[in-house]
C-alpha cells in the first residue's frame, strides 16, 4: 500500500517532573537528545517533509537542534496538553492524509521497526487507530488501557483520573498510536478540556472513537523497556544506561573489540572501524570517527574526536575536537584539544598537551610538553629532560618549513626542549636539567627560551 505517512512528536512540554530549566526533551540520554531519538526513528518511516515537530517550550531551541534533519515544526504557543498539541500541528499534516503516526517526544529507546510493525499491524486489523501498549510490574504514572470482552480499547485513563480497580491495570499506553487521518483531525477537534487540569487530552480521543463505532485495537509490546517514558531524572538516567547498551552491542556485532563493556561508554552518533580494541572505561563522546584497527585506551576521554585507522590512544588520554593520524600514537595521559592535528606515525607522549597545533607527521614530542598554537614540521623530536617544554603562537615557531628547517639549531625563538631530525640525524640535547632550560638549540635567545616555559606563557 502506498498511503502517506506522516508522524507527528510531541515535544513542546516542560517536563515539570525533571526539575530542570531545560527542557525535557533536550536532555540526553545515549549521548543524544530525547527528541532526536523520536525523530530518527520516525525519519526510517516517513519523508522529512511528512515529520512534524511540535515545540513549545524553549522552542528556538528545540528547532535548532533539530535543525539538521529537515523536518518540520508546529508550534504549541501554550501548553494544553497532548490532544492540544497534535491539535497544533494539524495544518502542517493534515493535507498529507493516508496515516498519521503520533509519538510523544520522551520515549528515546523506541526503535523504527516497532512504529514499522505498528503501521503494518493497523493496517492488518483496518482500526480507526492502532495503540502501543505493553504490561508493566508497576504501571505508575503512566495511562491505563481499558478494553472491552473482544480485547479492542475503549479508552485510556489517566492515572490521577483512575479508580482504585483502573489502578490495578498493568498494560499502560505507550503515547504512540497510529490514526487514520480522516478520523484523527475531525475527532481531535471536537475534544474538550479535562475539567480537572484544563488541558486537553489525546488519550480522550480514544473514548470518542470508540463512542462513534470505531474501532481501536492494542499492539501489545513484550518488551517493555522499549517505551520507557521519561519524566524523571531517574529514569534518565536508566534509559541512558539502556541506550548505551544497546550501542556497545552493536559495535560488537559490527567488529569491534570493547573490554568490560559494561564499563564503556559509546555515544549513539560515533563511528568505530573493524577490529579497534576498545579498552575499559573508555568513553567515547559525540560525533567521533574511529577508523580500523585501533585501540582505545582504558580511562581515555574522546569527544569529536577523528582517530585514523591503525592509530593508538594509551589509556588516561583526553582528546576534544583533534584528529590523530594515521599509525598516530597519544599517551598515556596525553591531551589533544581545539583542532589539535597529529599527523600520521607522530607521537604525543605521557604528559604532553597539543592546542590548536599541527604536529607533523613522524615527529614526536614524548612527555612533558605544552605545545599552542603552532606547527611543527615532521620527523622533529622533542627530548624533555626535566622540565616542561611550552610553545606558544608568541614565542615559537618550530617548523621545519619555517623556522627550524635543517638539522642546524636555527630556530627562531623558542622552546629549550625541541631538537630536530632531519633525514634520521636526531639532535637531542644531552644535559642537565638546569642546563638544558638555558642550553638549546635556540640558545642564542635564551630570553625567549625563559619566557617560552614560564607558566604564564605554558597555559595558552
Ligand atoms: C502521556 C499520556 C499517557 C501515557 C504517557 C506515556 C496523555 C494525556 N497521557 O502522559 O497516557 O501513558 O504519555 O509516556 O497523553 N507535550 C506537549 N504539549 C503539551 C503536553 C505535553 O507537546 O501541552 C508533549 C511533551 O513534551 C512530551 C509528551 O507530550 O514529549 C508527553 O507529555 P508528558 O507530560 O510526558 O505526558 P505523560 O504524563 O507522560
Ligand atoms: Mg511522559
Amino acid at each position: 500500500m502506498s498511503e502517506t505517512i506522516s508522524v507527528a512528536i510531541l515535544a513542546a512540554g516542560l517536563g515539570t517532573r525533571m526539575r530542570s530549566k531545560k527542557a525535557k526533551v533536550m536532555h540526553e540520554a545515549g549521548g543524544k537528545a530525547l527528541v532526536a531519538h523520536v525523530v530518527e526513528a520516525a525519519l526510517r518511516l516517513a519523508r522529512p517533509e511528512d515529520v512534524a515537530v511540535v515545540v513549545g517550550h524553549q522552542a528556538e531551541r528545540v528547532k535548532e537542534l533539530l535543525a539538521g534533519y529537515g523536518v518540520k515544526f508546529a508550534l504549541q504557543a501554550e501548553q494544553r496538553g497532548t490532544g492540544h498539541a497534535l491539535l497544533c500541528c494539524r495544518e502542517t499534516l493534515e493535507g498529507a492524509g493516508g496515516l498519521v503516526i503520533v509519538s510523544v517526544g520522551d520515549c528515546p529507546l523506541l526503535r523504527a521497526e516497532t512504529l514499522e510493525a505498528l503501521v503494518a499491524r493497523h493496517r492488518a486489523q483496518g482500526a480507526a487507530c492502532t495503540v502501543i501498549t505493553t504490561e508493566l510490574e508497576d504501571p505508575t504514572g503512566y495511562g491505563r488501557i481499558l478494553k472491552n470482552a473482544a480485547g479492542d480499547v475503549v479508552g485510556i485513563v489517566e492515572q490521577k483520573a483512575a479508580t482504585a480497580e483502573q489502578l490495578r491495570v498493568r498494560e499502560i499506553n505507550s503515547g504512540i498510536y497510529c490514526f487514520e487521518a480522516a478520523l484523527l483531525w475531525p475527532g481531535l477537534a471536537r475534544l474538550e478540556p479535562n475539567p480537572a487540569s484544563g488541558e486537553i487530552y489525546l488519550t480522550d480521543l480514544i473514548e470518542m472513537l470508540v463512542a462513534a463505532g470505531r474501532r481501536v485495537t492494542p499492539y501489545l509490546i513484550e518488551d517493555a523497556s522499549e517505551l520507557l517514558g521519561i519524566n524523571t531524572r531517574v529514569e534518565l538516567a536508566l534509559v541512558d544506561r539502556m541506550l548505551r547498551e544497546r550501542t556497545v552491542k552493536a559495535h560488537m556485532l559490527a567488529g569491534v573489540t570493547i573490554e568490560k563493556p559494561e564499563t564503556v561508554s559509546i555515544d549513539a552518533g560515533v563511528v568505530i572501524g573493524q577490529d579497534t580494541v576498545v579498552e575499559a572505561f573508555a568513553q567515547i563522546r559525540g560525533r567521533c570517527v574511529i577508523g580500523e584497527e585501533c585501540r582505545i585506551g582504558s580511562a581515555s576521554i574522546l569527544t569529536n574526536a577523528v582517530v585514523e585507522d591503525g592509530a593508538v590512544v594509551e589509556p588516561f588520554s583526553v582528546m576534544a575536537d583533534s584528529r590523530l593520524g594515521k599509525g598516530a600514537r597519544l599517551g598515556p595521559f596525553g591531551r589533544l584539544r581545539m583542532e589539535a592535528q597529529v599527523e600520521p606515525g607522530a607521537v604525543v607522549g605521557n604528559f604532553v598537551e597539543l592546542k590548536k597545533t599541527r604536529l607533523g607527521a613522524g615527529s614526536k614530542a614524548q612527555h612533558l610538553a605544552y605545545l599552542g598554537d603552532s606547527t611543527i614540521g615532521e620527523n622533529s623530536v622533542s627530548t624533555a629532560v626535566g622540565l616542561p617544554a611550552a610553545t606558544s603562537r608568541k614565542n615559537l615557531r618550530t617548523s621545519q618549513r619555517t623556522s627550524c628547517a635543517g638539522s642546524s639549531s636555527s630556530c627562531s625563538g623558542g622552546s629549550a626542549r625541541w631538537a630536530h631530525q632531519v633525514g634520521g640525524d636526531i639532535h637531542t640535547p644531552r644535559r642537565s636539567v638546569s642546563e638544558s632550560s638555558l642550553a638549546s638549540p635556540c640558545a642564542r635567545e635564551p630570553a625567549t627560551t625563559r619566557r617560552a616555559i614560564a607558566p604564564s606563557s605554558t597555559i595558552a
